[in-house]
């Protein structure tokens, strides 16, 4: 994390983990017809803004309905910080400025969702019952003035999010312009330490185990003697880097925030399914943001809504990192489409500016990028910057004055654009050879105890994902729950925590033929967070066809290794000495005493292949060799000459392809494509090589 984002503390930036005994084990639901966005919205894209007119004067509406119109907007967010305005008093509601800023905006085209306003609980509520509000893991209790700042276990919060959900639900479930829900606004941190939380702990706990002797043994609490003699000596961690708490206490810890998270979702979920049952449900997620399992959370969800922040990103031509987000969202919903709730419309920060000022044009290639990730819908946070709180610098497309901007003109633009595509993204979607395995349950355990300072579970998702993109393959995530048997390459790296079901569901996938790629770390604990006494890689070791007896945590990165061709690459956070049982050396380490001892292998078993990967590189180039050393026998078509800072994505139709090509660089680029296209935009046919000027999108398909 880094330090000034802490700071700004909204949850866009990943930390902690996730999974939770609802998620681990349960397979893919049998495919039930996915969600038609589109068909949702009237046959339109959606594109849209979102939207707080309780903020601005009630004549300054229809001025913003028509130039939302004049820009293609057919859709707003609106209401998720609005409770003390819908319920000014205990039990007292007023919905009717809310009626009337839809009735402006639906004259005009623009439907809505409303979002439930829980993520900012009006101050009265506070004055009332004051243990709303979050405890710290040193027991503070937080004060009243921020937003995300209750406990989710509170009977008093529970009992106030029921009423107010309740009541939007029944006053908006007919309304012809309220086309579904958001529930809460980017469910999240800050977790709560409260008594009541710890008596839900351990009551969770209880009904996971049963037995306290069973949790005793599963957790080792033999271990510093730390055994329990009643479920109500459970504590809660201590919520510390580098927590001294017991590691299976920490990783259940971070499931039942996660499970806990996921029963307040389906507690809203519930009541609008029951009254407003003609209306969607969604939410706005975090991508990569690592405390919510979202695969577990999206079960009772319509479709997946995420809010997207390139600007994050150090460099605006490093595209894979919001590329990888854009798939992780894909992936939690069994890789339907889904839309952005929150798309980046200018430059944000609170106290300070997160990042410089985009060239506007680029805005118009980011929302392209979601496009080509699978969105069916855009929608831009926020129509205006506010004038006032915490939000002051985060720019909506629109600054303060209303003065069409440059922004205005590029979402306008793509608006335009967008309608003129949609018969043909209509019914599209992303298909992808290659599947990344993100493991939630990996991914906690590493936060808690990374082994080495520095490693973080997300780079090694990213390492492999960056190569595939690079080479314009495109890439799913799963989760442990999803079908694996379609791709022809699954990589799982430092697969630290499993479970039985895991490890068969990766053997039969190789064993049908399949290629899976493992890392360093990988089988080394159970599901409990136990280290394996086998010999490592664990219940990898026969499947991957090596053994290890040595390792060596890279503190100081002195190593490198060696692979074919005396190619050098440095390598960093862990070398895996393997010794190859049944496995094929491939690579080799090049420095100190085991020098010349295998890092990285691969197996042949059964129908298929595995490599094991014994270290990480900084190196791209180690990447992009092990990727096409892994497709090579595969029908995955490796681009090696797309130029850096350009993506190429995919979406399909009926087995035509429609190609995205984006560059993200401040100057024109040549792509190579396998054959010529048609680009649909202008209608013209492109040469093989495709010129792309600078902050450019092209979308193509096959004639
Ligand atoms: C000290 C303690 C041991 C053990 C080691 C390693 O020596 O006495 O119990 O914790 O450190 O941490
Ligand atoms: C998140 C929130 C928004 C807003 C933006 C910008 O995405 O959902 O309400 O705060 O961040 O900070």
């Amino acid at each position: 994390m880094k330090p000034r984002w802490t700071k700004i503390a909204c949850g866009l930036m990943s930390v902690y983990l996730l999974a939770g005994p609802m998620g681990r084990g349960q397979q893919a639901p049998a495919s039930a017809k996915p969600f038609d966005l589109i068909d949702w919205n009237g046959g339109k894209f959606i594109y849209g803004a979102d939207y707080y007119p309780e903020a601005w004067t009630e004549s300054q509406w229809e001025k913003d309905a028509i130039m939302m119109q004049e820009a293609g907007i057919n859709f707003v967010r609106m209401g998720e910080f609005a409770w003390a305005k819908m319920e000014p008093e205990e039990g007292h509601f007023d919905f009717a400025w809310l009626d009337r800023a839809l009735k402006v905006l639906n004259a005009h085209g623009i439907r809505a969702v409303l979002g439930t306003p829980t993520a900012s609980p009006p101050a009265w509520l506070y004055a009332k019952y004051p243990d709303i509000a979050v405890m710290d893991a040193k027991g503070v209790r937080y004060r009243y003035g921020s937003r995300r700042n209750y406990c989710l276990h509170n009977p008093d919060f529970r009992a106030a999010t029921v009423r107010i959900v309740t009541a939007m639900a029944e006053h908006y479930k007919d309304h012809p312009g309220v086309i579904g829900w958001q529930i809460d606004n980017e469910l999240s941190d800050p977790r709560c330490y409260d008594p009541i939380t710890q008596a839900a702990f351990q009551a969770w706990c209880q009904r996971k185990y049963r037995a306290l002797d069973t949790l005793n043994v599963d957790w080792g609490t033999i271990f510093w003697g730390h055994t329990y003699s009643d479920w109500r000596q459970i504590p809660l961690p201590w919520n510390t880097l580098y927590d001294t708490s017991n590691p299976s206490l920490v990783l259940d810890f971070d499931r039942f925030h996660s499970d806990s998270t996921r029963e307040y979702l389906d507690l809203q979920a519930a009541i609008l399914r029951k009254i407003a049952p003609r209306q969607a449900i969604t939410h706005n997620e975090m991508g990569l943001y690592s405390e919510i399992d979202y695969y577990n959370l999206n079960r009772s969800l319509d479709f997946v809504a995420w809010d997207n922040y390139p600007i994050l990103q150090k460099e605006y031509t490093q595209y894979s990192g919001q590329g990888l987000a854009h798939d992780v969202m894909r992936g939690s919903k069994d890789n339907q489409n889904f839309m952005i709730m929150e798309q980046e419309g200018g430059v944000g920060g609170w106290a300070e500016f997160i990042g410089h000022q985009a060239p506007p044009a680029l805005y118009r290639v980011w929302a392209y990028q979601s496009v080509a990730h699978g969105a069916d819908g855009v929608c831009y946070f926020r129509w205006r910057t506010s004038r006032y709180g915490t939000e002051q610098y985060w720019q909506g497309i629109l600054d303060q004055d209303s003065y069409r901007n440059s922004r205005y003109g590029i979402v306008a633009q793509t608006g335009k654009e967008l309608q003129q595509l949609t018969p043909l993204l209509h019914g599209s979607k992303v298909v992808s050879p290659v599947a990344l395995l993100n493991s939630p349950d990996s991914r906690w355990a590493l936060q808690n105890q990374p082994g080495v300072e520095g490693f973080q579970y997300d780079q090694q998702l990213q390492d492999f994902y960056d190569a595939f993109r690079r080479a314009g393959v495109n890439v799913d995530v799963a989760f442990p729950p999803s079908d694996l048997s379609a791709y022809h390459v699954v990589v799982a790296p430092a697969l630290y925590v499993t479970d039985q079901g895991l490890v068969d569901k990766l053997t039969a996938y190789v064993k049908n033929g399949g290629t899976l790629i493992l890392t360093f770390r990988s089988g080394v604990k159970d599901e409990h967070n136990v280290v394996t006494d086998r010999t490592l890689p664990g219940p990898f070791a026969d499947l991957a066809g090596v053994a290890i007896h040595e390792f060596d945590p890279q503190i100081n990165e002195e190593q490198e290794v060696v692979g074919p061709g005396d190619t050098h690459f440095p390598t960093r956070y862990w070398s895996d000495i393997l010794t190859p049982t049944t496995a094929k050396v491939l690579a080799t380490y090049g420095k100190g005493y085991y020098a010349g001892k295998p890092a990285v292998t691969v197996n042949q078993a059964a129908k298929g292949r595995v490599y094991y990967v014994g270290t990480e590189s900084k190196s791209p180039v180690f990447y992009d060799r092990l990727i096409s050393l892994a497709t090579q026998k595969s029908l995955v078509a490796i681009n090696s000459r797309i130029p850096t800072g350009v993506e190429v994505a995919a979406r399909e139709k009926e087995g035509r392809k429609i190609i995205f090509v984006l560059n993200y660089t401040g100057t024109p680029q040549t792509v190579p494509l396998e054959q010529a296209y048609l680009n649909v935009l202008t209608g013209n046919a492109e040469p093989m090589d495709v010129q792309i000027p600078a902050y450019e999108v092209k979308v193509l398909t096959e004639r």
